[in-house]
């Protein structure tokens, strides 16, 4: 990232999230780059945005930078692995944002959709990436109708382009994220903005 953009941004930031970002460099904990991010809290706030749904917790870096840049943000999160899950709960609770941000023990494959709102603003898909397309078609009828869906990592490290020289599992998985870009792409009733920005976001809006 640009540091001279990411002090101008930093003006307004409310929380100091280095050590996340610290524990998550430390651990290789997978979470959303820096620019993808800042179009997430651009849309949050420009689209007034009140409820969150995200699939893929890991330590809670995202959600509580949500929850952060709106007081009044109500976050859904999703995490299957116990250990992330116990991580994220405790980061919550750090920068007290419990009232803001509810973590869904569960595989978001099976949870019961009962437990979610029927109508949130934004959907962030930020789990295992080669589920991109069962997360979406499980969860695209909880959003708005004027909502917005956002699939973080489609471009996978470059390999989803360049498939050449890959592991057998590695190509599998990347076959399926091309796979679910083309099917965004395609589908009827929805538009879907694809960018290079992070590791590739793809931003789907219903026509
Ligand atoms: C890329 S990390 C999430 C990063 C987080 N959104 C951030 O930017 O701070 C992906 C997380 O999704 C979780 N995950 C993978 N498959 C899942 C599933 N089926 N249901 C729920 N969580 C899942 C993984 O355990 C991992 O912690």
């Amino acid at each position: 990232m640009n540091k001279y953009l990411e002090n101008l941004n930093n003006q307004k930031i409310t929380i100091d999230s280095t050590p996340l970002l610290e524990y998550a460099k430390a651990y290789n904990i997978p979470i959303v780059k820096y620019e993808s991010l800042q179009i997430i809290l651009s849309f949050i706030l420009a689209k007034k945005v009140e409820k969150v749904l995200e699939i893929g917790t890991a330590i809670g870096y995202s959600a509580i930078q949500m929850a952060s840049i709106k007081k009044d943000l109500k976050i859904d999160t999703i995490e299957k692995d116990l250990t992330m899950y116990n991580l994220a709960i405790k980061n919550i609770q750090t920068y007290q944002l419990e009232s803001q941000i509810k973590v869904w023990l569960a595989d978001a494959r099976e949870i019961d959709l009962a437990v979610l709102q029927k109508d949130y603003d934004l959907i962030f898909i930020d789990a295992a990436k080669a589920q991109s397309q069962k997360f979406f078609e499980r969860f695209k009828d909880l959003l708005k109708p004027n909502g917005i869906i956002i699939t973080d990592n489609i471009l996978f490290h470059g390999l989803v382009e360049n498939q050449e020289g890959l592991t057998k599992n590695v190509k599998k998985m990347v076959e399926k994220i091309d796979a679910y870009n083309k099917y965004l792409a395609t589908l009827p009733d929805y538009r879907t903005i694809f960018l290079t920005t992070g590791d590739g976001l793809a931003i789907t809006m219903r026509n």
